[in-house]
């Protein structure tokens, strides 16, 4: 019965913001062949498939996502294709978990045509994740220095909350630290957790600090 509520409901609110702002730019922007950098369990196949003839994913071997939609094993810095193979790139929630960010960009670059648009997710404020593969934040001060610097032109640097988003995610997400042992067949905590990502969203919308965001979108075209 409590099962409706269940653990997925604890990131629903950036979950939903960030896909609405990715089919956004993914309609605005992607055509053609697509690779998906660090694709994971290629999550945005459907949200994307609309727009593009063909979507990639590459990840590498050691990944710790479920490796079934992988369709070449690779890394960031070596993606097994030829020069200019793709019209567009997304590469979501990856650049943090990338000693070399910069050589990343310009293997990016590389598979890309020009005048080839990518989209990138980065996150500003959150919690170490995938550890200890996780090497940086960047401010969007820092992220068109790098795009910039790689051989991109960047048309759009969107962060996706204020202060009051990423403040009600991080408070979610350790609340939800108490929800295990015989709690978690009690729904207290998913429900004061959808409760708060609600408040959240409303004090964002009212009060848009974005010095606070959780999360930039970048997007970007090949020179
Ligand atoms: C937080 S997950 C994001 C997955 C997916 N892009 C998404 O948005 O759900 C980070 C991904 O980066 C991948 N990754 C980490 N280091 C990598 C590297 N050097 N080359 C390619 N992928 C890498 C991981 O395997 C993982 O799939």
């Amino acid at each position: 019965m409590f099962g409706i509520i269940n653990s997925s409901a604890k990131n629903i609110l950036v979950l939903g913001i960030f896909q609405r702002e990715l089919k956004k730019k993914g309609r605005e922007y992607l055509s053609g062949r697509l690779i998906d950098i660090g694709c994971g369990t290629k999550p945005y196949y459907d949200l994307l498939k609309p727009y593009v003839t063909e979507h990639v994913g590459v990840d590498h071997e050691a990944t710790f996502h479920d490796k079934s939609n992988i369709d070449l094993f690779g890394t960031a810095y070596e993606i097994p294709v030829d020069n200019e193979a793709f019209d567009a790139a997304i590469c979501t929630a990856v650049l943090e978990h990338l000693e070399e960010p910069e050589l990343a960009l310009r293997e990016c670059c590389r598979v890309l045509k020009s005048g080839g648009i990518t989209i990138y997710s980065v996150p500003f404020i959150w919690h170490l994740h995938e550890e200890p593969r996780d090497f940086y934040r960047y401010s969007k001060y820092g992220l068109r220095y790098l795009f910039e610097k790689t051989g991109f032109d960047v048309l759009e640097i969107i962060p996706l909350s204020g202060f009051w988003v990423t403040f009600g995610q991080l408070l979610v997400y350790n609340i939800y630290r108490f929800h295990r042992g015989p709690l978690r067949f009690i729904p207290v905590i998913p429900i004061i957790g959808l409760v708060v990502q609600g408040v959240s969203y409303i004090l964002d919308r009212l009060d848009k600090s974005t010095q606070w965001t959780w999360m930039y979108m970048i997007v970007a075209r090949k020179r």
